[in-house]
């Protein structure tokens, strides 16, 4: 069987593209990043992606009439690079419904939040004001409904007392590059099924039954004898 090709559509730094790419290097992606699409010439994507070789094409939104004529040109050169998979990772255009219903069941969404918490912008600025404790990111399929597609993976990390806007995406961000990653090689793999809103993942493993925050089990002061040492 061939290997899945993935278009991949940026608008700014590029780090998730980056990881899709180094996992690819790896030979944990399972598929072959083939072409890159952006909406900005100036985005920091475009180098990672020209560094290795692949294929980039910038489309301005201010190119063109309206949002139509916009997508209409974005369509023919995601048809042009003839994906399996479309990811958006980090880009930051809101898709009409007919543009995504082309591509619906083969587009996959990386979002900085555990949605369906924080749909939208600023999220780690929202959460870290509503005083969380757990947040995180989600991989999800495209729908026109923004950020409510269904969903794929999430990965969770615990809120710090001493966490800023910048520490939290930071650590969010890392968990964002793996769990890309994860989710496109399932997807990839043929490893994913939809059913209405809910993603069956086959073959993964199973995950820990919880995350509790702050770990009722973790004690803060360190204790004189670890409990781990009675017999
Ligand atoms: C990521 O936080 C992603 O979740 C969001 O936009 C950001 C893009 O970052 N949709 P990068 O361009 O991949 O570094």
């Amino acid at each position: 069987m061939a290997i899945p090709r993935i278009t991949v559509l940026v608008s700014g730094r590029g780090s998730n593209l980056g990881a899709l790419i180094d996992a690819e290097r790896q030979g944990r992606l399972g598929g072959t990043v083939a072409a890159v699409l952006c909406d900005r010439a100036d985005a920091a994507a475009l180098a990672i992606a020209a560094e290795q070789g692949i294929a980039t094409q910038v489309i301005e939104h201010r190119a063109f009439a309206n949002r139509d004529a916009f997508e209409a040109a974005l369509a023919a050169a995601i048809d042009a690079s003839e994906p399996d998979l479309i990811v958006l990772a980090g880009f930051m255009r809101v898709l009409g419904a007919a543009f995504v219903a082309r591509y619906a069941g083969r587009m996959l969404n990386i979002h900085p939040s555990l949605l369906p918490s924080y749909p939208g912008l600023d999220t780690h600025k929202r959460a870290l004001a509503d005083g969380v404790r757990v947040h995180g990111c989600t991989v999800h399929f495209v729908t026109a409904d923004v950020d409510h597609g269904p969903i794929v993976m999430q990965g969770a990390i615990a809120v710090h007392d001493e966490d800023d806007e910048s520490t939290l995406a930071a650590r969010v961000l890392t968990v964002e590059h793996k769990l890309l990653a994860a989710a496109v090689r399932a997807f990839c793999e043929r490893r994913l099924v939809i059913a209405g809103r809910r993603v069956r993942v086959k073959g993964e493993a199973v995950p820990p039954a919880a995350l509790v925050v702050p770990s009722p089990f973790a004690p803060t002061i360190p204790r004189a004898v670890d409990p781990c040492d009675f017999p």
